[in-house]
């Protein structure tokens, strides 16, 4: 309402709708994409399944949680069901098995935090991430695609805040600013938040889906095909909720306080989780819950350097979209 009062006297907020759709209409990836991916992940299973028979890939992060932009990496697990299993073993085996195909860069990274086989495939153009026995990223990617398919404003929506993140430089972890998966995180509570809600909270329903992944209870209402209808009842376009994102992470939410949670549908507090001090590098200074790591916070990348930098651009954002005449172009400035 605030929004519409505003522009009312200074143009048209469908003309606002249309020219961020037609942004997000050319963010979305081609259907040959997907074509291509499939090609790399049939390969990938051919070379796989003649070391281990048993094992199995699954596809995960932008490449199959449905936000993905064009020319995104795929990320993709290899599942061994094995505990006896050397992550590193197969890791380098892998990247032994890989080099003798027409693969190039491949690359086995042992020691990261996250071990991986990366490489590019020059048939498709496609680079690539493999990692063991990742299953909770697998299964967090799946409730991704299960909410985007709810309610296509969050899709727009994140696609929106993913664009505005890249182009303004506050999408690097190792800069301290937020990945991906953490502003979808932020999309997906906001339209929890809506009144009336334009998403539900899967996690609080009887759930139709159930896995237990590293002693990880992850179960959640995954027939989300019955859900279809859920946000009809709210009519707000999507101008209106990029404006109503920026202004809560600008001026609404508080971070002395609060800890947002996807998997409860409510804001949660600091003290509750015991996220109120600095534990060796988590300072919590702004809280974002994983929806089935519960101890973990995406925001603890976040440092005081980069608090600022965030909080500076959610309230530039903001501003833009209060006071600028043609929002969509100085908000996805290059920075
Ligand atoms: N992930 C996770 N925990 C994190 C970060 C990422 O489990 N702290 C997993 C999630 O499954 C996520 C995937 O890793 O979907 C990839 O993360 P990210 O690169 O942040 O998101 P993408 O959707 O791949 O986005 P981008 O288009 O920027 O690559
Ligand atoms: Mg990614």
């Amino acid at each position: 309402r605030q929004l519409r009062s505003q522009v009312a006297c200074r143009g048209d907020i469908e003309t606002w709708n249309a020219s961020f759709l037609a942004i997000y209409e050319s963010l979305i990836p081609a259907e040959e994409e997907k074509a291509k991916q499939k090609q790399l992940l049939t390969l990938l299973e051919r070379v796989v399944c003649k070391e281990w028979p048993e094992a199995r890939l699954f596809l995960y992060g932008s490449c199959a949680n449905s936000f993905g932009f064009p020319k995104s990496d795929l990320d993709v697990c290899l599942t061994i069901d094995d505990a006896e299993i050397n992550k590193s073993d197969v890791l380098l085996r892998l990247a032994d098995m890989l080099q003798s195909e027409n693969l190039q860069n491949v690359q086995a990274l042992t020691r990261a935090r996250v071990p991986i086989v990366k490489l590019m495939d020059p048939t498709t153009g496609i680079s690539c991430d493999i990692c063991v026995n990742n299953v909770l990223a697998v299964v967090n990617t799946k409730l991704l695609r299960d909410y985007a398919q709810i309610d296509t404003r969050l899709r727009q929506l994140a696609f929106l805040v993913k664009h505005w993140a890249k182009s303004r430089g506050v999408n690097e972890t190792y800069q301290g600013t937020l990945s991906s998966y953490a502003y979808v995180l932020m999309c997906i509570h906001f339209l929890q938040h809506r009144r009336p809600a334009i998403l539900p909270c899967l996690q609080g329903m009887k759930p139709t889906y159930s896995i237990t992944v590293d002693d990880v209870d992850c179960s959640y209402f995954d027939q989300v095909e019955n859900l279809l209808g859920f946000g009809s009842h709210n009519r707000e376009g999507i101008a209106q909720l990029v404006w109503g994102f920026f202004n809560y992470w600008a001026y609404r939410h508080d971070y002395a306080n609060d800890v947002i949670s996807v998997r409860t549908g409510t804001i949660l507090s600091k003290r509750a989780k015991d996220w109120t001090r600095r534990i060796g590098n988590d300072r919590h200074l702004i809280c974002i819950e994983d929806p089935f790591e519960i101890s973990h916070d995406l925001g603890r990348v976040v440092d005081k350097r980069s608090i600022r930098v965030l909080r500076e651009e959610f309230e530039r954002a903001a501003e833009i979209i209060q006071h600028d005449p043609n929002p969509c172009v100085k908000l996805f400035e290059p920075y």
